[in-house]
């Protein structure tokens, strides 16, 4: 979703500051892009649809500036062009916003009776007409944002400058993300770290509904009555080779490179040796009757693994729902349920939206996020963090093999009781070299005759049976995100009640197995495609295979516990998205129309 930096220095950089923001930002997904600086008391307005190259192009010969604020968009409120790229002004007042703010239109004419004409067809410049109205009739700019905070619905983060107080920057947050920098050559706002981490580590984080009003030397903040109040301010341990490429052609390869070693941080955050540790440092689930995993895309696809697992091995109930629908469908829930929401970002509306009505109605909150500092983080009651640092490509590949991690774990823990001693040295065998699994499976998987046989295609299938299932959906959205080949996911079982229509002469089919139980099962649902002309792209546990299986491509994996089995079985499926993407020439790290970090519902 859109990105927000503001910069107020005390030297004139403020433009190559906030274009190196804005870079740090990309990975969040935009369209357009643009800045407002103070150039001799005024403030002038430069924007661009596309690349930020192309920004940069335009701003190259304007002379640099100490204070300015900045943006990328991701369209909501009208197409993505110059017009309506952010920032935009109304009067003497110009902002940057991310949200949505839902009482647009009805604020809009009330606005243009008021004198205003509308430019853009955002719902961020009526954000703008907003305070730009207040401030004709009330000069304490303090009181002017409260007001706007009552009257604005919806959500939003905004960076504000009003242009008869140069150098100065307000800023006010609702259900979107907005921290504060604290450098020694100035302030900083913006919707993540990574943004301002070049020049600062340390950093602040802004509550709901308050206010702050940034110098070059000065942080103020204000709750909602506009008392003074103080900010914590910490320190960022972020690894900034973590936002750089290191030498990879994308974050998506390097992020899937550094699998291994986050999936390994993640348990060693909850066990050093033994199982036996995870009592300590994990959630005890006996104690409720049902589960119910709410996330949103391949953070829902962890949820539904987890299910399987907990349901198969610890005999607890458990739902999975998309958090967008969650909310809508009267979940059932009472004092014996634990609802756990999981995401990377720790701020996607719909996960929030979900978390905040469970809170609402006394219902235990989890939360498997990957963010620190996040709002789901702070809002949920427990917290079981997933430590795959920061993720840098729109498509989640490293979070969410740390997500399934930290599910995996959740599930052994509820079942201890119920595996044999030998079981559990297994696994707590494999675990100790999970890593090394993973990074065998990253350097020896050939996917030459897999992108072969997908390429040029229109179509692809995914199945798989129980977690194979699970993992089939999180490489079929892989592959839909990042090379923009239609692919779906079934149950292998389902298929031929319709689905199989579809399936003509050389139609890739990508078939997992990993389950000796349902091994059968799933090669006889292989053969039903491949006797109506499907390409059968197998990918299967090594010591499942035999010859007489007839698959035009063969992947292997190896055999680990199914605890853990899709910690390294979704591994092909994410390289097989990053090749094809990579010969297509696809925008790996951002693929159209997506972004990192989903803000609005
Ligand atoms: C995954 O590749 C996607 N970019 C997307 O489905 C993502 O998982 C989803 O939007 C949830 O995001 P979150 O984990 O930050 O909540």
């Amino acid at each position: 979703m859109c990105g927000i930096i503001g910069y107020a220095g005390s030297r004139p950089c403020a433009h190559g500051v906030l274009l190196s923001g804005l870079k740090a930002l990309e990975y969040r997904g935009y369209d357009s892009s643009g800045i407002a600086s103070f150039q001799c008391g005024q403030i002038e307005i430069i924007k661009a649809k596309g690349k930020i190259s192309e920004l940069e192009k335009k701003i190259k010969d304007k002379p640099e500036s100490f204070c300015g604020i900045a943006h990328t968009r991701w369209a909501t409120h009208g197409e993505p062009n110059e017009i309506n790229a952010h920032p935009h002004r109304v009067e003497g007042v110009t902002l940057v916003h991310n949200g949505i703010i839902e009482n647009a239109a009805a604020l809009k004419k009330a606005y243009e009776q008021r004198g205003i004409v509308f430019k853009s067809e955002t719902d961020s410049e009526v954000a703008c007409a907003c305070l730009a109205i207040l401030y004709r009739s009330e000069k304490n700019k303090l009181k002017v944002l409260r007001e706007a905070a009552k009257i604005l619905k919806g959500s939003y983060a905004f960076a504000i400058m009003f242009e008869d107080e140069e150098g100065v920057i307000y800023g006010m947050r609702k259900d979107s993300p907005l921290i504060l920098g604290i450098g020694e050559e100035g302030n900083f706002l913006a919707s993540d770290l990574s943004a301002f981490i070049r020049f600062t580590r340390n950093y602040a984080t802004i509550d709901e509904d308050q206010i702050v009003r940034i110098t070059n030397q000065e942080i103020e903040c204000y709750d909602s009555d506009l008392n003074r109040v103080d900010v914590q301010v910490q320190k960022s341990e972020m690894d900034i080779s973590t936002i750089e490429k290191g030498g990879y052609d994308s974050f998506l390869l390097k992020e899937i490179h550094e699998e291994g070693r986050v999936v390994m941080d993640t348990i060693h955050h909850y066990m050093k040796n033994s199982l036996q540790e995870l009592s300590k440092t994990m959630i005890d689930l006996k104690k409720y009757h049902c589960i119910y995993f709410v996330a949103c895309g391949s953070a829902y696809h962890a949820g539904v693994l987890a299910k399987n697992l907990i349901e198969k091995y610890a005999r607890i109930r458990c739902e999975c729902e998309v958090a967008s629908e969650f909310r809508y469908n009267s979940p059932i829930l009472d004092e014996k349920t634990l609802v756990i929401c999981i995401s990377q970002s720790g701020e996607t509306a719909d996960t929030l939206a979900a978390i905040r009505m469970v809170n609402k109605m006394g219902v235990d909150s989890c939360a498997i996020v990957n963010v620190k500092g996040s709002s789901l983080e702070k809002e949920a009651k427990y917290v079981l963090p997933t430590l795959a640092g920061v993720e840098i490509s729109v498509a989640t590949t490293k979070a969410y093999c740390a997500q399934v991690a930290v599910c995996c774990l959740l599930a052994l823990n509820s079942c201890m009781d119920r595996l044999s001693s030998l079981q559990l040295h297994t696994i707590e065998k494999q675990l100790q070299k999970i890593d090394m699994y993973i990074d065998k499976l990253i350097s020896d998987t050939n996917l030459d005759g897999f992108v072969a046989s997908i390429m040029n295609k229109k179509n692809v299938f995914f199945i798989g049976r129980g977690i194979d299932y699970a993992l089939s959906m999180e490489g079929a959205l892989k592959l839909k995100e990042i090379t923009y080949i239609q692919a779906v996911a079934y149950p292998a079982g389902e298929l031929k009640h319709g689905t199989i229509s579809l399936i003509e002469e050389d139609t890739p089919v990508m078939v997992l197995i990993s389950d000796e139980k349902l091994v059968d099962k799933s090669i006889s649902n292989m053969k039903e495609v491949k006797a109506r002309g499907a390409r059968i792209l197998l990918v299967i546990r090594e010591d499942l295979y035999h010859e007489s299986i007839e698959a035009d491509e063969v992947i292997f994996l190896p055999k680990v516990s199914e605890f853990l089995q899709g910690i390294v079985s979704i591994v092909p499926y994410q390289l097989l998205a990053h090749h094809l993407a990579a010969k297509m020439g696809c925008d790996i790290d951002q693929p159209k129309n997506l972004a990192k970090s989903v803000t609005v519902e």
